[in-house]
């Protein structure tokens, strides 16, 4: 069975495109390339003897899609992976943010529209939910009004989603709300790969231990928390890479209740900026340098999800624990910079 996976020499991307081949799938690969390299295809070999296809492909072009899918007919399902992410960035060109992640995702929509059937999973995020007024957070609850224009395509993303399901019955759809992915594949062979400095905690955190980066900044202790650091749902990329095959079986199986699902990806436990740290230094052994600092602007207190529904429903489980997640993390940060 033929499986697109949009972005899949990415993080997530490269390590969903591996387990779909673990299980058997099929698997071709589109990517720009914009944030990866064709490099990754090696370790995906590596792990799994089997090379994708890949195609270097620029979603925005639209006469592309339509090509691709004449001339792939035979696929059955979709991963949409390919986005811009950085939350900054799409505060200074918002323009750019829309064109990239939802001008790709109506196009690639259209195409799967036309088919008698067609399954689709859609990369979201918990930044849909804003400061969720609840801990941990369940699926229904609302949806904030977004805090840049990278949250805004996540939700708008997911309306389109909601509205072309709506009317298209042959389209089965799921929008996997991811909490904060970290780690990487045990062998080694592929991992998460920041452009520049990292923006993100657990990049920035092996980095630091690496020696590149002097000092890790903490963004505020005077959150009301246990320690005053922010509070997030760490799950290890492994973990959330399997629930996307899980997520895509259940449209192919038919087993989904509604032709449009939502469903949140963490481990439902919560961790503190200072506890991530306190991990990494457990699995490293190393001292990390870090300082408290002013709070980072846009920054929630605290995000955990509720897991009942997709331990329930799709049948999935985080089965990592942080210290396992880190370790993945620096073992792969080592491999690297090697
Ligand atoms: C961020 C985005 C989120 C996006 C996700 C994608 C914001 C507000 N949220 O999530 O929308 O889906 O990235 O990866 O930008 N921290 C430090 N020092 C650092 C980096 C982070 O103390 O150098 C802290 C942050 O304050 C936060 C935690 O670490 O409490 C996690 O930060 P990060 O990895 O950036 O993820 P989120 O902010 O949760």
């Amino acid at each position: 069975m033929k499986i697109l996976v949009t972005g899949g020499l990415g993080f997530i991307g490269s390590h969903t495109v591996v387990e779909l081949q673990n299980k058997g799938f099929e698997v071709i690969i589109i990517d720009d390339l914009s944030n990866s390299s064709e490099k990754v295809l090696d370790g995906i070999v590596a792990i799994t003897g089997k090379k994708p296809l890949f195609e270097k492909i620029d979603l925005k072009e639209k006469s592309k899609v339509e090509d691709f899918f004449k001339r792939h007919a035979d696929v059955q399902g979709v991963i949409h992976f390919a986005a811009s992410k950085a939350v900054g960035e799409s505060v200074e060109k918002p323009l750019l943010y829309y064109e990239n992640n939802i001008g790709t995702l109506v196009y690639l929509l259209k195409e799967l529209a036309k088919k008698d059937k067609a399954s689709f999973i859609f990369s979201s995020s918990c930044t849909v939910y804003g400061q969720a007024d609840k801990m941990p957070i369940t699926e229904d609850a609302p949806v904030k009004t977004a805090e840049s224009p990278y949250g805004n395509t996540k939700q708008m993303g997911e309306e389109i989603i909601t509205d072309t399901c709506k009317v298209v019955p042959s389209l089965n759809a799921i929008a996997l709300r991811y909490f904060n992915p970290m780690g990487a594949h045990p062998s080694t062979e592929i991992g998460e790969l920041p452009i520049g400095v990292p923006q993100n905690l657990v990049p920035f955190i092996t980095q630091t231990g690496m020696g590149l980066r002097d000092q890790l900044s903490v963004f505020g202790d005077d959150y009301p928390t246990s320690d005053g650091t922010c509070v997030r749902d760490y799950i290890h990329v492994v973990d959330l890479a399997k629930a996307h095959v899980v997520a895509l079986e259940r449209l192919l199986e038919a087993k989904n209740k509604e032709n449009y699902e939502v469903f949140n990806l963490g481990t439902g436990t919560g961790s503190t900026v200072l506890e991530v740290i306190k991990s990494f230094e457990k699995v490293s052994g190393k001292k990390l340098n870090y300082k408290i600092v002013p709070r980072r602007t846009g920054d929630i207190t605290e995000a955990y999800a509720n897991t009942e529904k997709a331990n329930n429903e799709l049948g999935w489980k985080a089965e990592s624990t942080l210290d396992e997640a880190m370790k993945s993390a620096w073992d792969w940060e080592q491999k690297v910079r090697a």
